[in-house]
């Protein structure tokens, strides 16, 4: 079957490049493709020099929070004794984010050898892929494709005849949000509830098994294999010449009230405005582009006059008042009601909230609360000073960020869609109230 969303065709178009082709699945569809070179080559370089390449080529995690990946590899300490370990964050769990599980679907052989690549650049000689409990297909395909791996001496007690060992280990998770929180994935991945942990220690220091460990989501490590097949510099010459803070391609789920949904490969400084009315197809016929959240559910609402003059890389969403997060991007037109939208995700993040930190389990919940009951045309003008204050509270006073995660659609939402919270809030509660005032 082919791939329902192909990808716009340009240079640019890297890791999804393969998507839609069943061959390219299969170990020797793989390795025609070019697959297991980049592993060769890395197998032949002293780890630190991997590093220095990926350091180099100014790739930056693609889980969320950008965290330049050469630097988080070198925390890894070569010679300490210990056993180190690389777990590969595929829990994917993000609103409006799929593009994780379509690079396994298509191309699970280019997550093997990035989870080898990886593992034997910090010092490990074992990675696990945690994948989310959901993902059926991508499931079967990470298997099929491990299996093949050892089967052809790729993977193993000899890797690819290096003398070296380097093992890849599938974990379904249960398909809990939280479980994508590095630190809660690791417990989950030793058999613990999946909480996050305290930071410090950083996993670099004690990770999964109380042991170093790097935790990476998928797409940060297929692309730290083209980054070592093809040179640091091929790397950076994906960008905004005044940006090298951003480099390289990146892969972008689309969905929501959109011509042309999909996942969308483009190089860093893309236009969004582009992006939106000519890849993606504009707005659906008769309808207009109202919002969009760019980064998965969890970064600042972006009004489309906002939306439509940000270049899509970090900085650039920041500058455009927003984040590039997950690269989840979520479409809204003039038929949508923002406060609908937003208690929707907010019922979401309660939901998942593990409940450990008060300000997120009550926070969460109290916001889901108001937010539905403004929806459902009860609420007050008071409510929505209510949520600002909440918001406050939830945000930088947990252990992780998915209570933030919830304070902030609302926030934006309030501050840029007031009108609409406004318009569904009763007017004879706010003359009751002048009038109980003036009484
Ligand atoms: C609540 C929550 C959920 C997360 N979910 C995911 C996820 O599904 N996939 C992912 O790669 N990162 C997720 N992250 C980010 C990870 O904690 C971590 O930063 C990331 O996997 C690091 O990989 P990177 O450096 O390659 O981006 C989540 C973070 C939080 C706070």
């Amino acid at each position: 079957m082919g791939y329902p969303h192909k990808p716009h065709a340009r240079e640019s178009v890297v890791l999804s490049e393969h998507f839609g082709s069943a061959e390219a699945r299969t170990l020797a569809g793989w390795r025609k493709r070019g697959g297991y070179q980049a592993l060769e080559k890395a197998l032949g370089m002293a780890p630190a020099d991997i590093v220095s390449v990926v350091k180099d080529s100014g790739l930056r995690g693609r889980g969320g929070a950008g965290f330049p990946t050469g630097l988080k590899w070198s925390y890894m300490k070569p010679g300490d004794g210990k056993p180190h370990y690389l777990c590969c964050n595929a829990d994917e769990s993000e609103p409006g984010t799929f593009k994780d599980r379509e690079i396994m679907r298509w191309t699970p052989h280019a997550l093997v050898e990035g989870c080898a690549l990886g593992a034997y650049a910090i010092g490990a000689e074992t990675a696990y892929v945690y994948i989310r409990g959901e993902f059926t297909e991508p499931l079967q395909q990470m298997n099929a494709a491990v299996q093949e791996a050892y089967a052809s001496g790729i993977l193993g007690a000899n890797a690819m005849g290096t003398g070296k060992r380097l093992d890849v280990h599938v974990h379904k998770g249960a398909g809990a949000y939280i479980c994508g929180e590095e630190t809660a994935l690791m417990n989950s991945l030793e058999g613990k509830r999946g909480n996050p942990r305290i930071k410090p220690p950083f996993p670099a220091v004690s990770g999964v098994f109380g042991m170093p460990t790097t935790i990476n989501n998928v797409e940060t490590l297929v692309a730290a294999v083209e980054v070592v097949k093809r040179g640091a510099a091929w790397y950076k010459g994906f960008g905004r010449p005044d940006n090298p803070k951003s480099t390289g391609t990146k892969l972008y789920s689309v969905c929501g009230n959109v011509a042309r949904p999909g996942n969308y490969e483009v190089p860093m400084g893309f236009p969004f405005r582009d992006f939106l009315h000519e890849l993606c197809g504009g707005p659906l016929p008769g309808r207009k582009f109202k919002a969009v959240i760019p980064g998965g559910a969890s970064v600042p609402i972006q009004t489309m006059e906002e939306a439509e003059a940000t270049l899509m890389d970090y900085e650039g969403f920041v500058a455009g008042g927003t984040m590039l997060g997950s690269g989840g991007v979520i479409v809204f037109d003039d038929q949508q009601n923002m406060v609908k939208q937003i208690a929707r995700l907010a019922r979401f993040f309660a939901h998942e909230s593990c409940a450990q930190c008060t300000q997120c389990r009550e926070g969460t919940a109290w916001t889901t609360k108001i937010m539905e009951r403004i929806r459902d045309g009860h609420g007050t003008y008071e409510d929505l000073d209510t949520l600002l204050d909440i918001g406050e509270q939830m945000t930088g006073k947990t252990i992780c960020v998915l209570s933030d995660s919830c304070a902030v659609p609302v926030a934006s939402g309030i501050r840029k869609f007031r009108h609409e919270f406004e318009a569904l809030i009763p007017k004879k509660q706010g003359t009751a109230f002048v009038a109980a005032a003036v009484a």
